[in-house]
């Protein structure tokens, strides 16, 4: 344990710019959709796309049992879906909290409103602490606005990160 203290780690870990975008996952039966933030490429050969997700979250045991997900690039003017996906999504036909979704070619759910989306197969997880790791190859991937600009978490007042509150 570094004895930095705990407002000035939070501080800096929050000015990391950060993308924010929906993960999609999904077992059978279970699909839920999550509110992520980081998420990075991390290998050009393979392309791999790194997501560190919560070891309780939902999210967490859908890719560690399906070992896939989708990441959904969103419109950075609509970013009210992700107060709601910030706990487990209630689906309704193929809806995840009333947005649309289809079936991806991994299974897992696209969102049909994402600007682009990018599906992943997991090769490797590792476990970080808090979170674990999945680096996910790109299987599959769509562009369906090339104009809108991604939603960040700058274009919101969430943080997310720093010290784990107990
Ligand atoms: C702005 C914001 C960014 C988030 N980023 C992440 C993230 O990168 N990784 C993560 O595990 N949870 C992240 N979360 C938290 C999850 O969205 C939240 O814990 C969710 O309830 C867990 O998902 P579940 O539905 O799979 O249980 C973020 C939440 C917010 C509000």
């Amino acid at each position: 344990m570094s004895d930095l203290p705990i407002e000035l780690i939070n501080k800096v870990t929050w000015k990391i710019p950060n993308a924010l975008c929906l993960v999609g996952s999904r077992h059978g039966d279970e699909w839920n959709g999550m509110t992520q933030s980081w998420v990075t490429q991390v290998s050009m050969e393979p392309v791999l796309i790194g997501i560190s997700v919560d070891q309780k979250a939902v999210t967490h045991r859908l890719i560690e049992q399906s070992g896939v997900f989708t990441i959904n690039l969103w419109d950075a003017t609509d970013t009210r879906p992700f107060v709601k996906f910030s706990k487990p999504a209630s689906k309704e036909g193929m809806t995840l909290n009333e947005r649309p979704i289809r079936e991806g070619e991994t299974g897992a759910p696209v969102f049909e409103e994402a600007v682009a989306f990018i599906e992943c197969e997991v090769r490797q997880a590792i476990d970080v602490g808090t979170h674990t790791l999945f680096l996910g190859e790109v299987v599959a991937a769509g562009v369906s606005d090339d104009e809108a600009e991604v939603a960040a978490m700058s274009h919101t007042r969430m943080k997310y990160g720093g010290v784990k509150r107990h």
